[in-house]
């Protein structure tokens, strides 16, 4: 079955970290890279400093509130790996493309995210053990 594709870039990476400081002066001193966006996202008890590469970000997120989900990703697992950011078009048809597909949302519709951009959250369970974020710029 052939679909029209509706991925447009990996809009990035997002690695949890405990201190977002320290994180981000090893990014700076391991890769040269630079801080092109810092943004604490209230709803979400995250604190983001996004990396450009290329056209994608490495984001690196730290909790803002310790019952924030990325603060008891950290308490359960530690440091690491927590999604990957899909860039699309539209996120209401990728988003209905995936719950056609059989993957389970965790937002049921789209929704602000950081930048400025509208994202949806796609759970781990039915999407291969990945937690994705669906992000239109
Ligand atoms: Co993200």
């Amino acid at each position: 079955m052939s679909k029209t594709p509706l991925l447009t870039e990996i809009d990035h990476i997002a690695i949890a970290v405990h201190n977002l400081d320290e994180a981000v002066s090893f990014y700076e001193e391991a890769f040269g890279a630079t801080v092109a966006h810092r943004e604490i996202v209230e709803r979400d008890g995250v604190e983001e400093a996004l990396l450009k590469v290329a056209d994608s970000y490495i984001q690196l997120t730290a909790a803002t509130r310790p019952d924030s989900p990325i603060a008891k990703f950290l308490d359960k697992r530690g440091p690491g790996l927590h999604h990957v950011g899909y860039r699309v078009d539209s996120c209401e048809q990728a988003l209905k493309s995936m719950v056609a597909a059989g993957a389970t949302p965790i937002d049921a519709a789209p929704r602000p995210g950081s930048r400025n951009t509208t994202v949806a959250f796609i759970h781990p369970k039915g999407a291969f053990g990945t937690l994705i974020e669906l992000v239109e710029e």
